[in-house]
């Protein structure tokens, strides 16, 4: 563990020191007691600064005044520094605050700042499993669990813990919400105890847990023959049950439920309503204020290929859209950003349009599960900035329903027990965007990636561009030899890594592009499937149209023949042969731009990174080779340009 402490401290994004500040004299001064917030201040400073004396040159004051529940000021003083807050959490999102810019090279008497987050729960969504395995992880193994059992070095949680609320996270669901017949007894004795512990590590720093639960619990669990969520004694179960959860914890922060969805049981198998279900278990949890976190990703994953009526994209909002304000108080709904799953393009989700009187949470996915598994560069800032700015209705932008419809933001990690955290260092970038957006989405992706990178690579100013311009260019690249305009998947089924392009077309997943010799796409017009239905009417009307539909979203949808003229003039078939070759190329200029970065970041960085973009630029040349060659192959149709396809 020595060693992942090192490796922490010297390649984490917020304490990392930076010789170019210059130590000085100073003391940290509370009128009331602070000491957890006093000692992280310190050590941050001390990561900072090196030693700290005491002196009074230099008067650091810790500050609660009437501020909001998180809400923190930074301010300069003569000789001295202020840092206020509404609450203790506050104060130490201000000392974070704080000391990720002094890390980012700034001087003290620069930073002013006044700052709240937009929205109450900003939520770590873990998918580690009992086991230790960890569902879509590309960081290593769960650092929480082993074996069935809760095992961990309570260091590690300490510094993950850290880390997380550094950038304003306060809610860590630990297990994956695929929850098995292990993970669905954490609400009960013996690993209730466990969890206990573990929620206590995480207190002191404004975290509080959260556990997916399992719809059957009361039978897997409780021993009763029903999960009916009607069921008086399925009522009773989860009553009792949580009572004794919060017994534990009292500050547990809630249940994230998986239900109906990827064979997993839920009220639909009982003949009840998805708000049937979240009421019940939202009931139980209520009188201690707990919530329940309920996920709209329903659809039939047994669909018929043959079957060109139902349309996966539309599921979630048919399943939940009809039960718009009846979901109690305490019920949020987790709505996936898109519609499908994760992909490098999607339009928002349109429940987001269309539910007015329900708690919503937005859920992102930091895991590059789609999107190059932490092997491939792909900056996932880039995407989100694009999603938050996206219009919703009558031209408001999805990140004005933070705070108000939207009162969660929350995401599938990308952490591991890798040294790093993140197998990739640069997939640090994505966690750290994550935490910065989902306190104020306003926030853009260049300004994250140049802070993250001034927090996390002491380099010249070759070195910090390099990097810089690498991830913000990494998901245009990525898109564009993989499944651009909106196509998505053609992905290998099950791991979701490479090529492939009819990998889903015949299967049972609902993910079909359907290409045949002269046009590819799904329409889904108010002509088609009638998903363009499903939003507000100026967004529909500028779906259905393909002059109006924005291009990078074209394929997603229209079905579009090969010789349609893209806005450039070029056609479609084209389009997709360029895209595949440049996007080659540009993979392969990434890893040159990194080359350039030898003896100016770490060697131990360097060469991780390097072997990643050599392995990203084999992906990039297979999916250029599979893709142009599959629709050579449909079209019979010469690129113009006379590069190589193979027959
Ligand atoms: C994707 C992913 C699954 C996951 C599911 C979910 O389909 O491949 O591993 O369980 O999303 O979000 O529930």
């Amino acid at each position: 563990m020595d060693h992942a402490r090192r490796i922490f401290s010297e390649y984490n994004a917020w304490l990392q020191s930076k010789s170019s500040l210059e130590p000085k004299a100073l003391r940290i001064k509370a009128g009331f007691d602070l000491d957890f917030i006093h000692q992280e201040c310190r050590l941050g400073l001390i990561r900072l600064w090196g030693e700290i004396q005491e002196s009074d040159e230099y008067t650091l004051h810790l500050k609660m005044n009437d501020l909001e529940h998180e809400e923190f000021s930074l301010t300069p003083l003569e000789n001295g520094f202020e840092i206020a807050g509404g609450s203790k959490n506050a104060l130490l999102y201000g000392v974070y605050r704080f000391l990720n810019r002094l890390a980012t090279g700034e001087s003290m008497e620069k930073i002013h700042e006044h700052s709240a987050p937009k929205v109450d729960y900003r939520i770590i969504n873990h998918w580690d499993n009992m086991d230790g395995h960890i569902e879509r992880g590309y960081a290593g193994n769960s650092f929480f669990f082993l074996n069935n059992k809760f095992d961990y070095d309570q260091e590690r949680i300490k510094n993950y813990a850290r880390l997380m609320a550094s950038i304003g996270i306060n809610g860590i669901c630990i297990n994956n919400v695929n929850v098995n017949k292990v993970s669905a007894g954490l609400i009960a004795e013996p690993l209730l105890t466990d969890m206990a512990e573990l929620a206590a590590l995480f207190r002191p720093f404004g975290i509080r847990l959260l556990v997916s639960v399992h719809f059957d619990a009361p039978m897997i669990v409780g021993g009763l023959t029903t999960s009916d969520p009607l069921d008086a004694g399925v009522k009773e179960f989860w009553k009792a049950q949580s009572a004794i959860v919060y017994d534990k914890i009292p500050d547990f922060l809630g249940y994230l439920v998986k239900a109906d969805s990827e064979f997993r049981g839920g009220p639909e198998a009982f003949g009840r309503t998805q708000a049937d279900g979240a009421n019940t278990i939202a009931a139980a949890v209520a009188p201690f204020g707990g919530l329940v976190f309920w996920r709209c990703f329903v659809y039939n994953c047994q669909q018929d290929w043959r079957d060109a009526q139902t349309d996966r994209p539309m599921a979630a909002y048919k399943h939940f859209q009809p039960l718009d304000g009846t979901f109690d108080q305490n019920v949020i709904l987790q709505i996936k950003n898109g519609p499908v799953d994760f992909q490098t393009r999607e339009p928002v989700s349109p429940l987001f349009s269309n539910l007015k009187n329900t708690r919503e949470a937005i859920e992102f996915q930091i895991a590059q599960e789609y999107t190059g598994q932490q092997i491939d560069l792909y900056s996932l800032a880039v995407q989100w900035e694009e999603i938050l700015a996206a219009e919703v209705d009558k031209g408001k932008q999805l990140k004005s329903l933070f705070g108000q419809e939207i009162v969660a933001v929350t995401a599938v990690t990308n952490t591991g027990n890798n040294m790093n955290w993140t197998g990739n260092i640069l997939a640090q970038c994505n966690l750290y965007a994550f935490g910065r957006m989902a306190w104020n989405p306003e926030l853009t992706a260049k300004e994250l990636i140049r802070e993250w990178i001034q927090i996390t690579f002491e380099t010249d100013a070759h070195g910090r561009q390099t990097i810089e311009e690498m991830l913000l260019t990494s998901r245009g690249i990525y898109e564009s030899y993989t499944a651009p305009l909106g196509i998505g998947f053609m992905v290998n089924p099950s791991n979701h890594y490479g090529p492939n392009v009819d990998g889903y077309e015949f299967s049972h997943w609902g993910t079909y592009h359907r290409a045949s010799s002269d046009a590819i796409g799904v329409d889904r017009t108010s002509k088609g499937t009638g998903f363009t239905l499903q939003y507000p009417e100026s967004l529909q009307r500028m779906y259905d149209h393909i002059e109006s539909c924005p291009e990078e979203l074209l394929l997603f949808f229209h079905r579009v023949r090969y010789d349609y003229k893209m806005k450039d003039g070029r056609t479609l078939l084209q389009y997709i042969y360029d895209s595949h070759f440049e996007g080659a190329q540009q993979a392969e200029a990434l890893l040159q731009s990194w080359e350039t970065l030898e003896n100016r970041v770490p060697q131990e960085v360097f060469n991780s990174v390097k072997a990643r973009l050599q392995l990203q630029l084999l992906n990039a040349r297979e999916w250029r080779d599979q893709v142009n060659t599959y629709f050579y192959r449909k079209t019979g149709i010469d690129d113009e340009k006379g590069r190589k396809i193979y027959m």
